[in-house]
């Protein structure tokens, strides 16, 4: 028999608070800046879904193919009796490696938000009888505590989000991700890959401008939240391609000299006219990156795998 158990490992009033921390500390700092994880209210979850559709953004696509061609040669590396993937969402691309796995015991999606969480597993183990589900309402960023599930252990992080760390939190990540594993257990890890800057540009600057409405989202998740009284028909959507960091950069750019206020915070916040806050960095990677920062974290890189364009790549790495 199946059986779907959700735990939430996140007190309700953290994710608040993390909020308020988070906006006090972007919005008086310089330059100002907004954490990427406030995109996702549910209007931003749908936003982003859409992104994945658009023609200009590829790495959804890309990294689809990839699992379906290589889920096969995935499960052999690794033929896991659980699953763990972070930031699960919809789960719709862990459909090919959860199919590819038979010997799979339990699968544990892991994710801020609840109703993607219930809706993805309830669906599951209708499909997939005899899998037990365990999702888990939790901020993997914050640390982590799995339950006592069979091994071997495959840890799954798909969609390229590790490019939405700043270069210390991804070596926090890492560290903190091999912590939650066994020697000879696995991650399999996906990153967008560099390449030309137009198409890369044309990914987070989308015609119809969508990946615009997504940026602007924040402002109005702010405004919910902590009572602000941002515009967002006063900022514009920026999105850029850092060449010496390697990473596309989005950011809101005030129109005019303006006062924001945030009540919650006691907060009133000039913006001068043209200034830019960053909401989103999206890292860009090559394998000999990629494979030092998860030889530092204690994971011996074993495969890598790219889609025929090679514009996105998923590796394996083992636990040592
Ligand atoms: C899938 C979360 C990694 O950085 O490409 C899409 C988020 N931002 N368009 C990415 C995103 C703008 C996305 N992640």
């Amino acid at each position: 028999m199946s059986a779907f158990r959700i735990t939430r490992t996140l007190p309700e009033d953290a994710t608040a608070a993390a909020l308020r921390a988070d906006v006090l500390h972007g919005l008086t700092s310089d330059p100002k800046a907004l954490p990427p994880k406030w995109f996702y209210d549910a209007r931003g979850s749908d936003l982003f879904e859409q992104i994945t559709e658009l023609p200009e953004y590829y790495p959804t696509r890309a990294e689809r193919e990839i699992l379906a061609d290589r889920a096969g040669e995935i499960a052999a590396a690794l033929p896991a009796r659980t699953l763990i993937e972070l930031g699960s969402g919809s789960s719709e691309k862990t459909r090919y490696l959860i199919d590819a796995l038979p010997g799979l015991h339990t699968y544990v999606p892991v994710d801020v938000s609840d109703s993607a969480l219930v809706q993805a597993g309830q669906a599951l183990i209708v499909e997939r009888p005899g899998l037990d589900v365990h999702a888990l309402i939790a901020d993997f960023t914050a640390g982590l505590t799995l339950p006592e599930t069979p091994g071997p252990r495959l840890l799954a992080f798909l969609g390229g989000t590790i490019g939405n760390l700043l270069p210390g939190e991804r070596a926090a990540f890492l560290a903190g991700a091999r912590a939650l594993l066994s020697p000879g257990d696995a991650l399999l890890l996906g990153t967008d890959l560099v390449k030309d800057e137009d198409v890369l540009v044309r990914a987070y600057d989308d015609a119809a401008g969508v990946t615009a409405a997504f940026n602007k989202n924040v402002l109005s998740v702010v405004n919910r939240e902590l009572g602000a009284d941002f515009d967002p028909g006063a900022f514009d959507h920026v999105a850029l391609w850092d060449a010496d960091r390697e990473w596309i950069e989005m950011r809101l750019r005030s129109r005019t000299a303006q006062t924001v206020k945030v009540p919650a915070l006691d907060l009133a916040v000039d913006f001068a006219a043209g200034e830019e806050m960053r909401t989103e960095v999206s890292a860009k990677f090559r394998r000999e990156g990629v494979n030092g920062e998860l030889a530092a974290a204690g994971l011996e890189p074993a495969r890598w795998w790219t889609d025929g364009k090679e514009r996105f790549a998923l590796s394996l790495s083992v636990a040592r």
